[in-house]
């Protein structure tokens, strides 16, 4: 049974005090879904903590942007998985294209990370997906494949969610077509080899476009980066009809 997964990354976006504010606007509004929709919010690292107290007792879940490959060591700036984990962390983003993009991660180092979160009981969410540039020379699928291929070496997929987020709709209001998504999402399906992976769309969803994503038959939720800041439009995706 594939469980839908609506997740808000929040990137660099608020502080503790925003993060409590945006929580009294955005739960009294949540709705009673389906015990398979699973509601993430995935705050700064410095928030979590904060998150972590006010959503004791809520049925949202709370997921980090990054986790580093190994348990404790001298890496600078990094965070590992006993870390998250002790303050109640249960999902984490792993190899979102910001981070491929501006901080060198390559499929080798999301694939350490991966390995690592399971490792330690998170939930990784594996980002995946191709520029504007290698859409038009008709790479997508190509590129994807590759992404899988060298990220899920010895990863176990009965813990895993997977995101296809494609850069050029990232942040531009550019939606990718929903059945376009849809099209991806079930090429990134067939390379798997269980069935039962939640497979995320991300890249500008809003509450105008949910209800036409969701209704995709492969799409099993959304990764939402600029609308996931704005407790009223999160909580109106999360409450997709
Ligand atoms: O991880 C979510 C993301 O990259 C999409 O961002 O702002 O286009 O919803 P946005």
């Amino acid at each position: 049974m594939r469980k839908i997964v609506i997740a808000g990354n929040w990137k660099m976006y608020k502080t503790q005090a925003e993060s409590e504010e945006f929580l009294q606007g955005f739960l009294p509004h949540l709705q009673e879904t389906p015990e398979e929709r699973e509601v993430l919010l995935c705050p700064p690292f410095t928030n979590l903590s904060v998150l972590s107290r006010n959503l004791h007792g809520s049925r949202v879940q709370l997921g980090a942007q990054n986790v580093h490959w190994e348990e404790y060591g001298a890496y600078t700036g990094e965070i590992s998985a006993p870390m998250l984990i002790e303050i109640g962390v249960r999902f984490v983003i792993v190899g979102h294209s910001e981070r491929r993009q501006y901080f060198g991660e390559t499929d080798a180092t999301v694939n350490l990370r991966l390995r690592t979160a399971q490792r330690f009981g998170l939930t990784p969410i594996l980002c995946v997906g191709e520029t504007k540039e290698q859409r038009d020379n008709k790479e997508t699928e190509s590129l994807i494949s590759l992404q899988l291929d060298k990220g899920l070496v010895d990863i176990d997929q009965d813990n895993l969610v997977i995101a296809y987020e494609p850069i050029w709709a990232i942040g531009t209001g550019d939606t990718c077509e929903a059945v376009e998504a849809n099209r991806i999402i079930g090429l990134i399906r067939s390379q798997l080899n269980n069935p039962n992976v939640s497979i995320q769309y991300g890249g500008s969803v809003k509450p105008n476009n949910i209800d036409e994503i969701m209704a995709q038959p492969e799409i099993d939720g959304v990764l939402v980066g600029g609308a996931s800041l704005e407790a009223e439009s999160f909580a109106r995706i999360v409450n997709y009809k």
